[in-house]
This record gives C-alpha cells, sequence and structure tokens, in this order.
C-alpha cells in the first residue's frame, strides 16, 4: 500500500489509444487520489501530467511523440517544477529510450506497475527519473475502484494482457500474459455501479471472451468463463445493459451465444475482429480460424439473434498480400455486411513475428487498398441503417449531440448512435426512450418519439 502523501500536486492524464488505456486512467487516478494527490481540472492547472499512450500502430506513437514535444515548449515556460511521465504501451515498449529521447520526461512507468507511481512522481519532484516496465501476471488492480466520472456508462477491466501472439500485434510484448480478475470481485462491482445508479456496464479486456477464473486450483473446481460471468451479471443486475469488448472469434462458443441470446440487458452487438477475409494472410497472421469457421461463427450469431449487430477491425496491406487476398477481405465484408468496422493499414512493429517479413505492399498500394474497404464498409453501413427505417428501438439517452444542444443523442442495444429531438429537455442522461427511426447516415440514426 502506498503510503499517503501530504502534497498539494495535482495530476492530468491524457488517454490515447483504446477503451483499455481510458480504464487504466480510471485506475491511475484511484491509486494516486488514494496516495493523497489531487485532481487537475486541466493541463493549465496540472503539475503532475502523465500521457497514457498507445502503440498499436506507427502512427499513434508518432502523435505521442508529437505531444511531447508540444509539452516540452509548454512547460519550458513554466516557473514551478512540473513532472511529465508516459505511461501505459509505450511505456513499456521504449523503456529508457523514453527517458533519453526527450529531457522533459522522468517518469516511465508500464501498465504493470501503476501502483509505484505515488512514489515515482514523488521521487521525481526531487529530481530523480525512473523507469518501471516490468510486467506482472498477476496484477489485475481487483481491490481498485476505478474513478469513474460518468454516472451512466462504466467501464470494468475483467482481464488483461494477451496470449494469441497475433504476427502482427504488440499488445502481448506490452501488456503481457493473459489474467483474469476474480469472478466475485467483478459481480459486486457491477452490483454496486446498479446501486449508484449506472445503467451500462461495458465489461474490458484485450481478449475479453477467454476471461478463465479459478479460485481453488483442484481439480473438481471448473475455472469460471465468459458466459457464466456475463450469465451472472445478466441475472444479478437485470436493468444494467451489459457490453463486451473485444472478442477474439476463437473463444466464440455457442454457450456464450446463446448466453446473449437469453438475456435482454445484454446488448444485441459484437465486435469480432476479423482481421483479413484470405486464409492464406489469416494463417500468417496467427489467427487461428479461416474465413470459412469466421463465416459459420456469423451465421450461428445471426442465427441465435437476429437482430444482432457486428463490427470487425480490418487491417489492409499485410506483408505479401496480394490483390486476390485483398478481394477475399472485400467478399467477407459483403458477407457479413458489418454494421460498423474499424479499418487499418498493417503497420510493422518491430519484436512482432511480421516485423522480420517483407512489408512488400507498397504505402500507396496500403492506402488504396485501405480506401477500397473503407468505401465498402460507408456504403454497408448505410444500408444496413437504412433498414432500421420505420423500426422502433429502444435507446438509453446520453448527451447532448455536438452539433445541436437541442438535439440529444443515445445508443441502441445494437450500439447504434440515435439523434433525437430533445428540445423540450423531456429526457435526461440515463433515461430509457423507444424511437421510431425516420432517417439513416452511414454513422447514425435519426428517431422520432413514439
Ligand atoms: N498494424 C495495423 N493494425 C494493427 N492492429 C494491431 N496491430 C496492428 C498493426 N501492426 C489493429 C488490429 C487490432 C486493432 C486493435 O488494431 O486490427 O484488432
Ligand atoms: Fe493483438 Fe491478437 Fe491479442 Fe488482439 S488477440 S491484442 S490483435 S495479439
Amino acid at each position: 500500500m502506498n503510503e499517503k502523501q501530504n502534497t498539494k500536486h495535482k495530476l492530468y492524464i491524457e488517454t490515447f489509444g483504446c477503451q483499455m488505456n481510458l480504464s487504466d486512467t480510471q485506475i491511475v487516478q484511484s491509486i494516486m487520489l488514494d496516495a493523497g494527490y489531487l485532481l487537475a481540472s486541466s493541463l493549465d492547472d496540472a503539475d503532475i501530467i502523465l500521457l497514457n499512450t498507445c502503440s498499436v500502430r506507427d502512427n499513434a506513437e508518432e502523435k505521442i511523440h508529437n505531444r511531447i514535444e508540444t509539452l516540452f515548449h509548454l512547460l519550458k515556460k513554466r516557473k514551478t517544477k512540473n513532472v511529465l511521465g508516459v505511461i501505459g504501451c509505450m511505456a513499456e515498449r521504449l523503456q529508457n529510450n523514453l527517458l533519453s529521447s526527450n529531457q522533459i520526461i522522468s517518469i516511465v512507468v508500464g501498465p504493470d506497475e501503476y501502483r509505484k507511481l505515488p512514489e515515482l512522481i514523488k521521487l521525481a519532484f526531487d529530481d530523480e527519473k525512473n523507469i518501471a516496465v516490468n510486467l506482472n501476471s498477476a496484477e489485475t488492480y481487483n481491490d481498485i475502484i476505478p474513478l469513474r466520472t460518468n454516472e451512466i456508462s462504466a467501464w470494468l477491466s475483467i482481464m488483461r494482457g494477451c496470449n494469441n501472439f497475433c504476427s502482427y500485434c504488440v499488445v502481448p510484448f506490452t501488456r503481457g500474459r493473459e489474467r483474469s480478475r476474480p469472478f466475485e470481485t467483478i459481480i459486486n462491482e457491477v452490483q454496486q455501479l446498479a446501486k449508484n445508479g449506472v445503467k451500462e456496464v461495458t465489461l474490458l479486456g484485450q481478449n475479453v471472451n477467454s476471461y478463465s477464473y479459478s479460485s481453488d486450483i483442484s481439480e473438481n473446481n471448473s475455472p469460471k468463463k465468459f458466459p457464466q460471468l456475463i450469465e451472472e451479471i445478466a441475472k444479478k443486475t437485470p436493468d444494467m445493459r451489459i457490453r463486451f469488448l473485444t472478442s477474439h472469434p476463437m473463444n466464440l462458443s455457442l454457450e456464450l451465444v446463446e448466453v446473449i441470446a437469453k438475456y435482454e440487458n445484454i446488448c444485441n452487438y459484437i465486435h469480432l475482429p476479423v482481421q483479413s477475409g484470405s486464409n492464406r494472410i489469416l494463417d500468417l497472421m496467427n489467427r487461428k480460424y479461416t474465413a470459412e469457421h469466421y463465416l459459420d461463427l456469423i451465421n450461428l450469431l445471426k442465427n441465435h439473434i437476429p437482430t444482432c449487430a457486428i463490427s470487425t477491425d480490418i487491417i489492409a496491406g499485410y506483408p505479401s498480400e496480394k490483390i486476390e487476398d485483398h478481394h477475399a477481405t472485400l467478399d467477407l465484408m459483403r458477407e457479413v455486411r458489418y454494421s460498423n468496422a474499424f479499418m487499418f493499414r498493417y503497420s510493422p512493429r518491430e519484436g512482432t513475428k511480421a516485423f522480420s517479413e517483407n512489408d512488400d505492399v507498397p504505402e500507396a498500394e496500403k492506402i488504396r487498398r485501405l480506401n477500397e474497404i473503407i468505401d465498402l464498409q460507408n456504403k454497408i453501413s448505410l444500408e444496413e441503417n437504412q433498414k432500421d427505417i420505420g423500426l422502433d428501438f429502444e435507446i438509453l439517452v446520453e448527451n447532448p449531440s455536438k452539433k445541436n444542444p437541442k438535439e440529444w443523442q443515445g445508443k441502441t442495444k445494437t450500439a447504434k448512435s440515435v439523434i433525437f429531438d430533445n428540445s423540450e429537455a423531456t429526457y435526461k442522461s440515463g433515461d430509457l426512450l423507444t424511437v421510431k427511426i425516420i432517417k439513416a447516415t452511414s454513422a447514425t440514426l435519426f428517431g422520432e418519439r413514439i
């Protein structure tokens, strides 16, 4: 346990990357508050600035390097002492190189060492630079309640790390081996969230459906798996909407599909990254499934949950990808008809298996293929959204839309955003209401209250 500091130092965290990082930021805030530090409302108000970083693609890291450079100039002008730290995946990947790359950085802390932050920050104010990047496959931050500011929706990480070693991916190196949080603690935390009025929980993990927790290693005590966990949460908190991210196709079982189908409060939405539609590329990527197997899973989902929305991740231009491999990806997209997709061009990451392969798809061709994928997905998203016109959906009201404060947005159980008129402020965040869809774009539905 950290000793409580008697300090007026104020912390501000900028978060990059995925939902896991957003959730980790809340864990770090909680650790720091517990140790006696304060939270700043803005960068201007802070003397401790942490960047919680992402390494998954080169452009993510480049953005962060630029941000460090900007902060270097900004903090140099300040008269008081400031501490700038880099935490998260990039800290784990670059380690000492970060400390030597910019004199302004005084701490570098990886994803499994956040408990050390209060002490390392104290030392940094005494001009001692430090680095803490050990991975620890026992660390789940199980006892730490994240500092949640959104009163309606909560993230809850149930497992950390990844054992899959997809050939292109740096995550197993930056976040270490898979480990799951104890079953009972997760259930208790969701029940507490429900008591506090939270309406939606998103269970998080790099590979959420490989959740496996055993309280006792004796033979007759089989581990609790993800379908059991999500079923228990659905039963114990029937008014809570339940989402989960990210699922690996290899861990999508019939049992899980049946549980999603059975409970009204488990959202009809799954993020199931496919990465490529070519079996040759899938094999090189070490994804451990074929396009046919993946399509069988999609059929299983659609048969059990006809209204299920499915989203995915796709990589364009993996080493040795030929035009026919690319076309296989487009064909698969046409067959699945994703509601939404996150699409990237391949970015070589040092230390991964793919890094030693020849990155032979020219950059311009990667971009061309990526644009083709994006254009196709936009067309499919629009067509899928247009199918919702005339249908009624229950939405969870979130917030005013950015463009017009009289129009609010909410989410369907299929994770689609719906804009509706709230000019008389009839609805507030967290309300449930049923709307009829009257218009649709590729990104948004527009609804009318009924
Ligand atoms: N290059 C491009 N995209 C990548 N992703 C992971 N590693 C890479 C890489 N080296 C994508 C995958 C993954 C998502 C989180 O990021 O599609 O599912
Ligand atoms: Fe990376 Fe593959 Fe693990 Fe996802 S499942 S984090 S893509 S190694």
